[in-house]
């Protein structure tokens, strides 16, 4: 069967929706009677178009195309990977994230709760998709998490049980559901934590279940005022495309296009943002401190030509990374309104959680905009080669991609409770044992044995 997809005139819309009951078993029959009916009534030339093309679908080798995808959301937070692949026509048919508040600011935004833990989601209860998003948590992987940690004495990414494997959990889907493509999103230190290794395995791993891996640090200030720099990692299916995607990351602007601050900022703002004297008192003395030192922490102040720092989840402590100085008193606080401006979520967002659960989840979250540009260049690489040379096939090593893997599938499918959502299709890779090697990696690169990893 092929599939059509055709904008229609919204008079015939309604008359296709609302009679389809009496269509009974004679679709075909019914359509043409609609369309005969409404065709006698439209005048040619004064009427809107009666179908607008919008795309097509071979549903015997289904591949992605703009207007016609499915995606899963991994370590979703309020879903900006998911608002940029909307817009770029994909159907989200998967979300997991297991913060409470995250989770209210989705459903708010999306009209569902998504699933919680990844960890305890087996394979078999994620649909089959075509994109696999995933901004996998940054903890164990940027400078603030690692001086954190090796303060307390504990180790640092891959060996942090608790956060360095959830990467592990985004290979384990990719591995077992294929999808056509991925995109991961990370801090920028990810590259150079542990002096490249983590970011090494990452890439092998990914390499080695048979995807082209592609990367580049974004920096977002050219889609909005803030210097935020991210790893975007881009993964195309070998197996399924067969021969090399030629994707290319999208070129920033010119710094003459750079939006500024002032773009963003409210107009009227309560008097509750505003820093009170005592803070606004240390933070100047803290500032004065470290300058006396040599180095730069402290309070950054931005007005409207501006472009800000790094809004950070701690966003909410007190506000010193992005200060709106003020033409008489003390400086005050974006407003949540404003940082989700800042991370480029449209104003029709909603925020329905305290503010300070709000500056946590925009300080986690993408810049929309710089994702809606990934997702475009994504399927305008992957759309030339979802014809006839992009035949899926089984996965054709499987020892491989099992030898990079943790023994996950045991670990989880004890912990599987079904949900609405299982889907009862098998994985093709099958689950063998070859988990030795993996762990031999693995004990390489922590120095210790890592059988949880
Ligand atoms: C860096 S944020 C991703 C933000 C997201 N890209 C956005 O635009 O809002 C990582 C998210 O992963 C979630 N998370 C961490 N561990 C998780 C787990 N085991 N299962 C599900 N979600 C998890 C966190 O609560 C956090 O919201």
């Amino acid at each position: 069967m092929k599939r059509l997809q055709l904008s229609v005139d919204e008079r015939l819309y309604n008359k296709l929706v609302f009679k389809s009951g009496e269509a009974g078993d004679l679709p075909q029959e019914f359509v043409i009677k609609v369309l005969e009916e409404h065709l006698a009534h439209v005048k040619a030339d004064d009427d809107p178009p009666l179908f607008r093309f919008v795309g097509s679908l071979d549903e015997s080798q289904p591949h992605p195309q703009q207007g016609n995808f499915t995606f899963i959301d991994l370590f979703a937070g309020i879903g900006g990977m998911r608002r940029a692949f909307e817009t770029q026509g994909g159907e989200c048919i998967f979300t997991s994230e297991w913060d409470k508040f995250a989770q209210q600011t989705y459903e708010a935004n999306f009209g569902e709760r998504p699933h919680g833990d990844i960890t305890s989601i087996s394979s078999e209860q994620v649909p089959e998709h075509d994109i696999l998003l995933a901004g996998f948590p940054c903890q164990p992987f940027s400078l603030a998490g690692i001086s954190k940690k090796q303060s307390l004495g504990r180790a640092t990414g891959f060996l942090d049980k608790a956060q360095g494997t959830l990467f592990f959990e985004v290979a384990r889907i990719i591995r077992d559901k294929r999808p056509r493509g991925f995109l991961l999103e990370n801090v920028k230190n990810l590259v150079s934590h542990d002096k490249g290794r983590t970011f090494t395995v990452i890439r092998e791993t990914l390499e080695k279940l048979g995807y082209q891996v592609y990367w580049q640090v974004i920096d977002a200030k050219s889609y909005v005022p803030q210097h935020r720099e991210r790893i975007f990692l881009v993964g195309f299916d070998r197996n399924y495309f067969q021969k090399d995607v030629d994707f290319s990351f999208p070129e920033p602007l010119t710094s003459d296009l750079w939006p500024k601050v002032g773009s963003i900022l409210e107009k009227r703002v309560d008097k509750k943002f505003t820093l009170s004297d005592k803070l606004w008192e240390y933070l100047q003395a803290y500032r004065a401190k470290h300058a006396a030192a040599g180095n730069g922490f402290g309070f950054s102040l931005v007005g409207p030509t501006d472009t800000a720092r790094t809004l950070s989840a701690r966003y909410y402590k007190d506000g010193s990374e992005i200060l709106v100085a003020r033409k008489r008193g003390n400086p005050r606080k974006l407003t949540p309104r404003e940082c989700a401006r800042l991370m480029g979520f449209p104003e029709e967002q909603k925020i329905p959680v305290s503010n300070t659960q709000a500056y946590r989840q925009f300080g986690n979250a993408v810049v929309v905009p710089v994702v809606t540009d990934l997702a475009a260049a994504m399927l305008s690489a992957m759309n030339p080669l979802g014809g006839e040379n992009s035949v899926p096939q089984e996965l054709s090593d499987e020892a491989t991609a099992a030898e990079i893997l943790p023994r996950l599938d045991k670990k989880s499918s004890q912990r599987i409770r079904p949900t609405k959502r299982t889907v009862k299709k098998k994985t093709t890779v099958k689950r063998n044992s070859v988990k030795k090697s993996f762990d031999k990696r693995a004990a390489r690169s922590s120095g210790k044995k890592s059988r949880q990893a």
